[in-house]
């Protein structure tokens, strides 16, 4: 696609033509058409640069916070306590783990992180999707998981939260989680979106409930028994050492201020979840160039970048490839589910969650049971993609090149794929041409664009302006890492 030429902004770049070889402003003037193309898209596509607006987001100083943050990292949450939220969704990962597939209880080394966090018995990866990030979880409104199987029910304008803590008689519905039949509220599934998701990867047993700890339980009495280990008040004796079921005390009896208070109506699987949302809610990362741009500073991209976000924002047919249509708004999504074909990689949700024995993971349809909507993933934020990598449902990309070049053709670059690229041992690749072939069916309507290397290189250098500096600086996001000495903690290792 050829540069935007001059036509919008005539006058600057003739005032300023005649210097243009000697001086910057050639730059300026072709700038001054960009920029004006570009504003005007920005006000038809209503972007502010403030995706966090009317967003309470926790102080990540905070007691409590720090609090959920410790929770965040610590194993004991897991079965085996070989695992952590954070072994998957690392600050300094880009609140992910930087592999395809990712990896849960029944490691080699349980504080390895990235590619060096490998299964027992040279098992190939369980878990059959990619981590995405926990970064700008708070912006989420409607649902959670790359199927939306966590989903607000709320009536009214945003449905990130339920301040009637999901209780229908104060005009809440609440949220749908998989401990219920869709689409029926969830009671216990609290009062937002993370705290609702945060149920979950501790129940499931390639993640973190492994197979050894009270295997009989049900997800709701294996919260409780987790919590009672942690709180070292299980009546049935199972505890931690008691060191640090001792830290855990005291850390939760200084949060709620509450001394006396029997340490059963505390240390609650509530209470955990809730924690840990507030620190999820509080990992807010959007200060990036391109909202910095979007708020008026006209330098805060390269032109590279503002040629990019003009493909991203223009229609097919006006000079663009309509990115926005579904990566709409400031947080670059409309939460809907869309087939993009993303290359069948990796063992299928189907063969664990779903009864049919074999066959890729359907996506939106596990959920909704609706036939139109196999193979439909929601669609991501953009928002510091450069760091949550690799792309794709299930991580089949490994570049940024790459994925963009699906978005650009998806049914070719489909086709085309290869699993070459993938850096992760084990990932499992057998069943791709067939499971690609069961898809295609289903993927109609997308197109197919012509473009050049340049087009993606532009598009590349726009998305790299969605990063928030803060993301890969370790020093700026220290304060969402514990420290070293704290006891109970993954200490992650061999990665930084
Ligand atoms: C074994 C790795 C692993 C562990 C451990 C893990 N997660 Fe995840 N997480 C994932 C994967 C994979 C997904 C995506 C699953 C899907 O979409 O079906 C996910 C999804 C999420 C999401 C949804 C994000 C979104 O964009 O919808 C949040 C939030 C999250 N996890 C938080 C947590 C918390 C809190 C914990 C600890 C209680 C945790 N995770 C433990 C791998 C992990
Ligand atoms: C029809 C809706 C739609 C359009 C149009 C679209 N996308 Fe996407 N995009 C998605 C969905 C859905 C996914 C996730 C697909 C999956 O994982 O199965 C996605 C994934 C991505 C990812 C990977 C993000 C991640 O975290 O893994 C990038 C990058 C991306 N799109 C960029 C673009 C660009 C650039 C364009 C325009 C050329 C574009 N998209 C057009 C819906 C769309």
């Amino acid at each position: 696609m050829k540069p935007l030429s001059g036509v919008y902004c005539l006058r600057p770049l003739l005032l300023f033509g005649v210097f243009s070889l000697l001086s910057a402003n050639l730059w300026a003037g072709t700038d001054a058409a960009l920029d004006h193309e570009l504003h005007r898209l920005i006000r038809t596509h209503g972007l502010t640069g403030d995706p966090a607006k009317d967003k309470e987001i926790p102080d990540i100083q905070t007691p409590a916070v720090q609090l959920g943050m410790r929770l965040f990292f610590s194993s004991s949450l897991s079965g085996n306590r070989d695992v952590a939220c954070a072994s998957c969704h690392h600050p300094l990962l880009g609140g992910d783990d930087d592999l395809s597939l990712s990896i849960g209880t029944g490691v080699i080394e349980p504080d390895k992180l990235g590619l060096g966090r490998t299964l027992r018995d040279g098992k190939a990866p369980l878990v059959s999707r990619n981590a995405p990030t926990t970064f700008n979880a708070a912006l989420w409104r409607w649902g959670m998981f790359q199927d939306g199987r966590i989903e607000a029910l709320l009536d009214g304008k945003d449905k990130s939260t339920s301040s009637a803590y999901g209780i229908p008689s104060l005009g809440s519905n609440g949220f749908t989680t998989p401990d219920v039949a869709y689409p029926r509220t969830d009671f216990w599934a609290g009062s937002n979106l993370a705290q609702a998701q945060a149920r979950f990867p501790l129940v499931f047993v390639e993640e973190m409930r492994g197979h050894d700890f009270n295997p009989e339980l049900n997800n709701s009495a294996y919260r409780s028994k987790l919590a009672q280990r942690l709180g070292g008040y299980d009546p049935s004796g199972n505890s931690l050492p008691e060191a640090v079921t001792q830290y855990w005390q005291a850390a939760f009896r200084q949060v709620y201020n509450a001394p006396d208070a029997p340490i059963s109506t505390l240390i609650t699987d509530q209470n955990i979840t809730d924690l840990l949302s507030q620190y999820e809610r509080s990992q807010l990362f959007v200060k990036n160039p391109w909202n910095q741009y979007v708020k008026g500073d006209l330098n805060a991209i390269s032109s590279e970048a503002k040629q990019g976000a003009l493909l991203f924002y223009r229609q097919p047919g006006s000079g663009g490839f309509g990115c926005v249509n579904c990566h709409q708004s400031n947080f670059f999504t409309d939460e809907g589910f869309h087939n993009l074909l993303i290359p069948p990689i990796g063992p299928s949700q189907a063969d664990k969650d779903v009864t049919e024995a074999h066959g890729v993971d359907k996506g939106r349809e596990a959920v909704t049971e609706k036939p139109e909507d196999r193979f439909r993933f929601r669609t991501p934020s953009l928002l510091n993609v450069e760091v949550t990598g690799p792309w794709g449902h299930n991580g089949a990309y490994t570049t940024l090149d790459g994925i963009v070049q699906h978005m650009l053709r998806p049914r070719s670059a489909a086709l085309a794929y290869d699993p070459r690229q993938l850096q992760q041992a084990g990932v499992q690749t057998d069943h791709l041409a067939a499971n690609l072939e069961a898809m295609l069916p289903y993927a109609k309507g997308l197109p197919e664009y012509e473009y050049t290397a340049e087009d993606v290189q532009q598009l590349v250098a726009f998305l790299k302006t969605l990063t928030d500096p803060c993301v890969k600086d370790a020093a700026c996001l220290k304060p969402w890492i514990p420290a070293d000495a704290e006891p109970d903690l993954m200490h992650v290792q061999d990665k930084f």
